[in-house]
Order: structure tokens, then C-alpha cells, then sequence
């Protein structure tokens, strides 16, 4: 999989793209990673890439004939998704994650500053941000959607299989336990000793779904559940009120 990155800091990502499954990933063939700077498309003597506000106000705005160049540039006519970080757009989720790991490029591009051009706008094919807050930029948002969307492409990861991990299914993931086997006095489940596999399964889906009724009821609501898990929930509800009426 493609991905071409414009940004007015293209060192930023040596560290996150440099290391580890990432790196490995493209040292390998299986993710091209492109870094543009936004400042070769100016055209000044400056190489200016903001200015300031028509109507007054602080802070700088990034210039769309800047963009337009490099969107253009980079992009040419090919129909990829090219996609704006900014706290604007839509809240990035594994989903999304899941929808972009099966195009085959995709076109990243960080504002920066208070904001860009409105009439920028126009050269994106979606706004992506990565949560309710406000960065100094879009190159860490896109750094998260880069790891997030790479290692959902098939090869990128060794053998673990993402269809079982947090938010995949709905939910978060059920609790996991290496060697020792005692640690401060703190024993592993007897459950997983067991070598009952289909119980373990089950066991696992419980504390799936008791770990996303406690920290993410938000999740859990919206999440897909069969009769079965209906069952598990059940019986975490029947546990949690007998722990209540005990205490
Ligand atoms: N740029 C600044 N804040 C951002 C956010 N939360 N998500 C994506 N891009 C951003």
C-alpha cells in the first residue's frame, strides 16, 4: 500500500516510520511511504506557504495556491483518497482504519498553523481528525492514521490477527497473562491453565464484554452481539449485583 504524505515537517515521521514494524513493513516492499514538503511548492522568494487573515484576527493561514500545487503534483490524475488532517473533520476510528487499509494509495495532507484557505477545501476527499483535541498540526493525526491503517495490511503484521483485538469486534480486548505464572502474589486466571479451549473462549468473551460494559458502555451499546454474548452479559450483570448486595 501507498501512502504520500505533504507536510511542512517531513522529518517528523523519521521517528515513527524509522522503527519497528513499520520500518520493517517497508524495507520490505509492503507499505511505500512518500514524504512531500509543502514548502517546495512555493513560489516566492520567501517560499512562503501562510499568510495572514483577510478580516483581521491572529495567527497565520495556510495559502491554497500553495496546496493546489502540491495536491496537484503529488495526486495528478489519479483517483485516490485524498484526505485532510484536522480537527474538523470526521472522528477517526478503527473502522475508517479498516475502510482506507483496502485502498491500494492514499493522500495525507497536515495543515498547519490556525488553519488553511477555505477554498482549499475543494482538493480533499474527506477530513479525517484523530479526537477532540487540538494538535499543532496534522503530521502526529497522521502519523496515527499511518500506523493504524498499515499494520491492517495483509503481511505487515507477523501472525497476530487484528480481527481479535480492541474495537475489531465492537469491544475491547479480553485480559492477557505471560510468564510467571505468581507475581506479587498475583496468580494467573485458572481458566487459562485449563487447556479447555472452547472454555477459554468463552471466558475470554466474557471479560471482553464485562471490561466494555465498565470502560466503554458507549462501545458496548453500539456493538454487534450475538444470543450468546447476551447470555455472557447476563450473567456479568447477575455477577456485578451479587458483589454489590455483598458489599
Ligand atoms: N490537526 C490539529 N488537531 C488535529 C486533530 N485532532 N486531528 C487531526 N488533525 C489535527
Amino acid at each position: 500500500m501507498r501512502f504520500d504524505i505533504l507536510t511542512l515537517f517531513p522529518t517528523m515521521f523519521d521517528g515513527p516510520l524509522g522503527e519497528s514494524i513499520i520500518k520493517r513493513a517497508a524495507d520490505d516492499g509492503l507499505l511505500d511511504i512518500r514524504r512531500y514538503n509543502i514548502r517546495d511548492y512555493a513560489t516566492d522568494r520567501h517560499k512562503s506557504v501562510d499568510d495572514a487573515p483577510y478580516g483581521g484576527g491572529a495567527g497565520m493561514v495556510m495559502k491554497v495556491d500553495v496546496l493546489a500545487r502540491a495536491v496537484g503534483d503529488v495526486v495528478g490524475d489519479a483517483v485516490v483518497p485524498v484526505i485532510l488532517m484536522t480537527p474538523q473533520g470526521r472522528v477517526f476510528t478503527q473502522q475508517i482504519a479498516a475502510e482506507l487499509a483496502q485502498q491500494p494509495r492514499i493522500v495525507l495532507v497536515c495543515g498547519h498553523y490556525e488553519g488553511i484557505d477555505e477554498r482549499a477545501m475543494s482538493l480533499f476527499s474527506d477530513q479525517i481528525s484523530i479526537g477532540d483535541y487540538v494538535l499543532t498540526g496534522g503530521e502526529l493525526a497522521a502519523m496515527v492514521v499511518v500506523d493504524a491503517v498499515a499494520r491492517l495490511v495483509p503481511g505487515v503484521l507477523a501472525e497476530a490477527s487484528p480481527q481479535e483485538e480492541s474495537h475489531s469486534g465492537g469491544l475491547l480486548e479480553y485480559p492477557q497473562y505471560t510468564r510467571p505464572p505468581a507475581w506479587q502474589g498475583q496468580a494467573i486466571p485458572p481458566m487459562l491453565l485449563s487447556g479447555h479451549h472452547a472454555e477459554i473462549a468463552r471466558w475470554r468473551r466474557k471479560q471482553a464484554l464485562a471490561r466494555t460494559r465498565e470502560h466503554r458502555p458507549d462501545l458496548l451499546a453500539r456493538a454487534p452481539l450475538s444470543a450468546a454474548d447476551r447470555k455472557l452479559l447476563a450473567e456479568i450483570e447477575r455477577d456485578a449485583s451479587t458483589t454489590e448486595t455483598e458489599t
